[in-house]
């Protein structure tokens, strides 16, 4: 086991650059099952719910070589429907992709229903209404989803209920190589399904209205393999954005695409930082005090769900109380216990959390609830007189590409330690 040690209190000063977005390379790493040849994927980040998604691939027949670190060849001619192995599957959010992949190449999908990060419930019942309204029969069974269709795959209209990132994908996936055209009306706008579009298009697909609440996919009878690279991750963006706010230092954060990040931008601005935008980077600092803030997390373009921990952790460092309602998980807040041992006061009732803003955190043994609770807890640590020490930490190697040693080449006093294993077993 390892921990993340800080020593807090330290602003940070210089420049951090972002990884490629994890949330879109998992639809997209799954998507080249759909070209049946080699893609060349760039601007990965080396991440282990990537790792995770190429042994997959390769366990299900794909040939996997990387080209350097953050760069894939992809080939999946030879690969076999239905055989991704259950536990590593079950073991990430994104894998559920391979059933809209394996579904549109083969017309037929078994896979582990999907684990990830425990966030209250999360059904598939609009992946499973986007999948029927292409003609597939769809059961979950024995801890499976298996999907398939006589005929076929016939180009449908399906209504979201919800806006779902992945519903709308899995549907765009699956319908690509269908008859006719398929319409997703209330999709998600978010850049990730953007970015899955234009990785699809580049291919030979005909995906209008990505980006928009109405997605139009024409369907074509093949795709070619091409080379891609994968948009900057948002969430870590943002997440680096508020570390700078969080410590008072100056931060500029690169490889940002700006208009993906207006909702955490402007939140920072009405809570006292400043903001400077380039082309393809954002400066953060903090010239006064910092202010309290109401938030409600929505869909893109919305202030993001995968923010609402790290933005917590800043409203308690704030002057006056500030409410975040979350909108989309059930179980979002389960970070709040950690915060509080680091001094924090904030009451949770159902999904709004009121945060009394104390301007200090203090360090202490927190434990990584999940991949954004973890970042949150970074945050905390950073920004904290003392000494803070973050358990459980896979959860935020599965999505921050070496957050430790990014950290510390902008000034954080920040390391990985091995917990030995006297200790492990004390810590049970
Ligand atoms: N929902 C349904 N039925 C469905 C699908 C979703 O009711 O069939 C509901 C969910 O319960 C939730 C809402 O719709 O209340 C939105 O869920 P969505 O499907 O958009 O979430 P997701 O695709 O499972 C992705 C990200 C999450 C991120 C959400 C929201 C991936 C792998 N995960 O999840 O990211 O929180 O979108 O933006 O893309 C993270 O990166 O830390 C993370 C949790």
């Amino acid at each position: 086991m390892e921990k993340i040690v800080i020593n807090g209190g330290r602003p940070l000063y210089g420049s951090i650059e972002v990884s490629g977005m994890k949330n879109s390379s998992l639809p997209i790493l799954f998507g080249t099952i759909l070209v049946g040849g080699p893609c060349i994927i760039e601007n990965l980040p080396p991440i282990d719910d990537v790792f995770t998604a190429l042994s997959i691939l390769k366990s299900m027949g794909a040939q996997v070589r990387m080209l350097d670190r953050t760069t894939v060849c992809v080939d999946t001619k030879d690969i076999q429907w239905g055989s991704a192995p259950y536990d590593k599957a079950r073991n990430m959010r994104g894998s559920y992709y391979i059933a809209g992949a394996e579904l549109g190449r083969f017309g037929m999908s078994k896979i582990a229903l999907p684990g990830g990060c425990d966030l209250g419930q999360r059904p598939i019942d609009q992946h499973i209404k986007g999948f029927e309204a292409l003609g597939a029969s769809v059961n979950c069974d024995n801890g499976y989803i298996n999907a398939s269709t006589e005929a076929p795959l016939k180009g449908g209209f399906v209504f979201m209920d919800v806006v779902s990132v992945g519903a709308t994908i899995n549907t765009m996936l699956a319908s690509v190589l269908a008859d006719g055209v398929t319409t997703i009306d209330n999709a998600a706008r978010e850049p990730h399904v953007v970015d899955l579009a234009n990785f699809l298009n580049s291919c030979g697909a005909d995906i209008t209205g990505a980006g928009t609440g109405v997605i139009k996919i024409k369907g074509v009878t093949a795709l070619r393999g091409v080379t891609y690279a994968v948009l900057p991750d948002m969430i870590e963006a943002g997440t680096y954005m508020i570390a700078a706010a969080a410590t008072r230092g100056k931060l500029t954060v690169t490889n940002v695409i700006p208009k993906h990040m207006e909702a955490v931008t402007a939140k920072l601005i009405e809570m006292g930082a400043a903001v400077e935008e380039d082309d393809t980077s954002l400066t953060v600092s903090v010239p006064g005090e910092l202010n309290k803030a109401y938030v409600k997390t929505t869909p893109y373009p919305g202030f993001p769900t995968d923010m609402n921990p790290q933005i917590c952790v800043l409203m308690c460092l704030a002057q006056g109380n500030s409410v975040i309602l979350e909108g989309i998980w059930d179980s979002r807040f389960r970070y709040v216990k950690e915060l509080a041992r680091m001094g924090a006061n904030i009451t949770v009732e159902a999904k709004m959390a009121t945060v009394e803003g104390r301007g200090f955190l203090t360090g202490a043994d927190v434990q990584s609830m999940d991949l954004r609770a973890g970042a949150a807890m970074v945050i905390a640590g950073l920004a904290a007189e003392g000494t803070t020490s973050i358990s459980d930490i896979h959860h935020i190697e599965r999505g921050y590409e070496d957050i430790v040693e990014k950290l510390r080449l902008v000034g954080a006093d920040i390391c990985k330690v091995h917990v030995v294993e006297s200790e492990q077993e004390e810590l049970a």
